[in-house]
């Protein structure tokens, strides 16, 4: 039935479309962060608004990397990290997300079950017991896990990414590395309730903060760094299609190639001067632009 109209669509699209000089249309994008939403939420404002950033010390290292880490899908593993689901999937800029929606993890939008089987077997309770996403910086009485007694949160996290979505042991700086981010986020810094753009800029200084973590002599455990500059330059691929951004597509390639491979990268921070001024110069005609994005979503 499904497939008998599809072809009837294309048949009927193919005939208006004859005599006529538009080009052929473009292949709708495909934005991850879509796979996610509920039906009610609007793609437009989901990838263009993000809650405002609520941090203490936005400027400190451990903060920061702890921030790249949050957004990387492959700190978790399992179905979370093949659905491509990070942190950040859920705690949007360490805050809530009111629209997600997963099949099966889900109730009402914005709930999970975090002890679903689906993510680890480990933890899994076989009850269906969806609960609202919290904003990791909302105030102290509302917390779930203490940010002052010594050593809760790290253990907190440890357990939660080896067993609610059974990843990978992470490294000891991992874990201090989100801990750090996660003591930093505190309502109190900002307008809560304020939104800010989701831009190119946020996935640069992600991929500015690995670099310079790369550069240091703790390179040994970086493996997780590594990955989630990847992952940022995955969703910086999703904004600029290959179809009108070849060279600039190209090189995000190539980086997150390099970043696979070599034991050291050559000339990183150079390759990403270059990539920033191609992010900037075709800004207008990307996915980062409201008016270019809304035009091409189908
Ligand atoms: C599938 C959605 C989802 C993902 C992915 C997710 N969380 Fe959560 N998180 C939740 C939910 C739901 C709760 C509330 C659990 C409860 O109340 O029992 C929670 C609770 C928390 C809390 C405790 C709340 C507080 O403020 O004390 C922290 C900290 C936290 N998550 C951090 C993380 C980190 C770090 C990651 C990535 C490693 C992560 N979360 C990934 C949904 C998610």
């Amino acid at each position: 039935m499904r497939l008998t109209f599809t072809i009837a669509a294309a048949f009927a699209a193919v005939i208006a479309c004859q005599g006529s000089v538009s080009p052929p249309p473009e292949t709708p994008p495909n934005f991850k962060a879509l796979d996610w939403i509920s039906e009610e939420t609007d793609p437009v404002a989901r990838l263009t608004v993000q809650p405002a950033t609520c941090l203490i010390a936005p400027e400190d290292p451990a903060v920061q990397r702890g921030e790249l880490l949050f957004t990387s899908p492959l700190l978790l593993g399992g179905q979370a990290a093949k659905a491509g689901l990070s942190c950040a999937s859920c705690h949007l800029n360490g805050r809530g997300n009111p629209d997600f929606v997963f099949s099966g993890i889900s109730g009402a939008p914005g709930t999970a079950d975090i002890t679903s089987g689906l993510f680890s077997k480990m933890r899994a309770d076989q009850v269906f017991n969806p609960v609202p996403i919290p904003d990791l910086a909302a105030p102290e009485g509302q917390r779930l896990v203490s940010r002052s007694a010594d050593g809760a949160l790290e253990a907190f996290l440890s357990a939660q990414i080896t067993e609610e979505f059974a990843g990978a042991a992470p490294a000891r700086s991992v874990i201090e590395d989100l801990a750090a981010y996660i003591r930093s986020l505190d309502a109190a810094t900002c307008d809560a309730n304020a939104e800010q753009a989701q831009t190119w800029q946020d996935e640069m200084k992600r991929l500015r903060v690995g670099a310079a973590y790369l550069d240091t002599e703790r390179v040994e455990d970086a493996s997780a760094y590594r990955l989630a500059m990847r992952a940022a330059l995955g969703r910086l691929y999703e904004r600029y299609p290959a179809s009108k951004f070849g060279g600039l597509s190209q090189e995000l390639v190539s980086i997150g190639r390099a970043l696979s491979q070599a034991d050291r990268l050559d000339m990183l921070d150079e390759r990403l001067d270059t990539l920033e001024r191609g992010l900037r110069h075709g800004e207008p005609q990307s996915f980062y632009n409201r008016e270019h994005l809304a035009r091409s979503l189908p």
